[in-house]
């Protein structure tokens, strides 16, 4: 064997392979949530990669050893080749899941996705009432997310529903819960907002206060007790409220592999946001190459890049150091432990935002809704 090809084997004997492909479609969408994880500049690039790019990410994705793969955007119903990526999907031998808002699902689009061998499909609502829930997404759509979701329950899908909480529907806990149990939802995803992208722009209005996360707390401990088996609802706690950050993405670099909806290779949604890294393109790479050899994926994977408190920390193989993308956020170096993690010298950015004075009232500091033109401004702003 020459040396190289020992190399190379070495190499992929230490990097696991990605088990996770998320294909985030397209950015653009008919809704403006106000917590989309989408990069604040998405506007400035609106480029697609083709079909035919599409099917060679994933061919390569799979020969790797992905199993698990993930249609997003943005709404991925905006591509007209959806059937056709999905379909390409199975054959593959991919589990394939759609996370949509349910905008321009139609009868006979599920029927053919469902022919192509969609195996799973998470539906987005942004709160029980119509008014919260057109009013987040800055479109009308609580009675045609509804429909859809009756359509999901006739087409036999497991009825999987995600919505996204915060400070202005975590006191509706309950009547969400109502009306996923109603809609005959098997499993709820209430999502406490993260903050990146969207979130991280209107985070004062949107971040809960504690009183208002314990009560949601007790509300769904109540509501499994209640509901039992026929519904399974797991509350994501927003972590700002904890002492030890997240396993964020399972470790960078570990098992999840996003591509962007330009062609970008990411290590996780937020990424871009890292300044000095560059994301390589699948147009240009193979994934192989950007998997186990670029910088991108190289520079946070394992420990070494870690400083201290992590590099000493036992908790280091359980959270591998927190977020990265969110110790950027908070402290302006992505080296940095999370700073939620009560042993982080800047834990106090944290707790100071937590403890803070009651969140501006709307009208004092407007919500800034995703949208091409607001987004366009924040990436002119950000040059500037
Ligand atoms: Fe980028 Fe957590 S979102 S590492």
């Amino acid at each position: 064997m020459d040396i190289p090809q020992a190399a190379e084997q070495q190499q992929k004997a230490t990097i696991a392979p990605p088990l996770w492909l998320l294909a985030e479609l397209t950015y653009r969408c008919p809704l403006h949530c106000v917590f989309c994880y989408n990069p604040v500049d998405y506007a400035s690039n609106l480029n697609e990669l083709s079909t035919d790019q599409w099917i060679s990410v994933m061919q390569q994705a799979r020969e790797m050893g992905a199993a698990q793969l993930g249609f997003s955007g943005g709404e991925p119903l905006l591509r007209d080749d959806l059937e056709v990526l999905v379909a390409e999907a199975r054959q593959l031998g991919f589990y394939t899941n759609l996370i949509t808002s349910g905008v321009g699902l139609k009868h006979e689009r599920l029927a053919r996705l469902r022919d192509a061998g969609l195996d799973h499909i998470q539906l987005s609502f942004q709160d029980s009432t119509r008014e919260m829930n057109d009013f987040l997404s800055h479109t009308k759509t609580f009675d045609l997310k509804s429909r859809v979701a009756a359509m999901i329950k006739e087409f036999e899908y497991p009825m999987v529903l995600n919505v996204v909480l915060h400070r202005y529907n975590l006191d509706h806990i309950e009547r969400i819960i109502e009306m996923a149990d109603q809609m005959g939802v098997e499993y709820l995803e209430l999502a406490n907002t993260q903050y990146y992208g969207w979130g991280l722009i209107n985070r004062d209005q949107l971040l809960p206060d504690r009183a208002q996360l314990q009560r949601a707390e007790a509300a769904v401990a109540r509501y499994r007790e209640k509901i039992g088996n026929r519904m399974r609802i797991l509350f994501v706690v927003p972590d700002y409220f904890e002492k030890r950050p997240k396993a964020c993405m399972n470790g960078w670099g570990s098992v999840f592999l996003a591509v962007s909806a330009d062609g970008s290779a990411l290590p996780c949604h937020a990424a871009k946001t890292i300044p000095g890294l560059e994301f390589p393109q699948v147009t240009e790479h193979t994934l192989h190459d950007i998997w186990y050899h670029s910088d991108a994926f190289n520079t946070f994977r394992g420990n070494q890049w870690m400083q201290e408190p992590c590099r000493s920390c036992p908790e280091k193989e359980q959270d591998f150091g927190g977020c990265r993308c969110q110790a950027l956020a908070l402290t302006g170096n992505a080296a940095n432990a999370d700073p939620v993690c009560d042993k982080s010298p800047y834990h106090h950015v944290i707790t100071d935002m937590i403890g803070r004075k009651p969140a501006p009232a709307i009208q004092e500091k407007p919500l800034v809704f995703r949208n091409d033109a607001n987004s366009r401004q924040l990436a002119a702003d950000t040059m500037a």
